[in-house]
């Protein structure tokens, strides 16, 4: 089962309740938080996200791109955070399992993110506690960028190493996500499609989810 995550940060943040509602056809909503120092932009936070919470019972699937993100995981767990993703890259390597346990202790599921120059060896120490795996097709940072076609060799090792430890970790890509770049995805063994400007900026968005939902069809 393929699932689908639209970004918000290519929403309307003016209108966000009814932007939500816009996609409730899907599976998650991602939500992308920034600081300004881990990645050069700033998007939202906490009372963001808990305001989503309380109009949406979709799973809220929320991506740290900050720096030490270990020092905001009970926040973003309270302010109603289902899934919590961080990036290797951003935590200091004696805190990265420290950070995972946190995210269960919460009871949130956690996941692990890399970057296109980190290679998929960095989450292999810690796979077998993931309940998500994200590798990022762009740099973070902005939505609207052009999909790292050099990414899939990555996608397909991860789901070798995800299939032969026979565990039950989600495979998430996320930048640059449309029809063709979900289809690849997909083939090399993602099953969780995150994707921004393309869903946002379709006429139907409940039809381009399920269109992005069934793209290796
Ligand atoms: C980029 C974010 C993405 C972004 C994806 O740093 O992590 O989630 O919103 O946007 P699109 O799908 O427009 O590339
Ligand atoms: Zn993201």
């Amino acid at each position: 089962m393929i699932k689908v995550a639209p970004s918000i940060l290519s929403a309307d943040f003016s209108k966000l309740g009814s932007e939500i509602k816009s996609i409730s056809n899907a599976d998650y909503v991602h939500f992308d938080v920034m600081d300004g120092i881990f990645v050069p932009n700033i998007s939202f936070g906490f009372p963001v996200l808990k305001d989503i919470s309380k109009v949406t019972d979709m799973i809220l699937d929320v991506h740290l791109m900050i720096d030490s993100p270990s020092r905001y995981i009970g926040r973003f767990a309270e302010a109603g955070g289902d899934i919590i993703n961080f990036h290797v890259e951003a935590e200091a390597p004696g805190n990265i399992q420290k950070t995972i346990d946190e995210i269960h202790k919460l009871g949130k599921k956690a996941g692990l993110t890399v970057k296109p120059d980190t290679p998929a060896e960095a989450l292999m120490p810690y796979i077998d506690s993931l309940d998500l795996i994200l590798v990022m097709t762009v740099e973070p940072g902005y939505g609207g960028q052009d999909f790292i076609g050099a990414m899939l060799p990555k996608i397909s090792e991860i789901r070798s190493a995800i299939d032969s430890r026979g565990i039950d970790c989600l495979l998430e890509v996320d930048g640059g996500i449309n029809k063709e770049t979900a289809k690849l995805c997909i083939e090399m063994g993602a099953n969780v499609l995150v994707a921004g400007a393309d869903i946002f900026g379709a006429p139907d968005r409940a039809a381009r989810i399920n269109e992005l939902r069934t793209a290796n069809k």
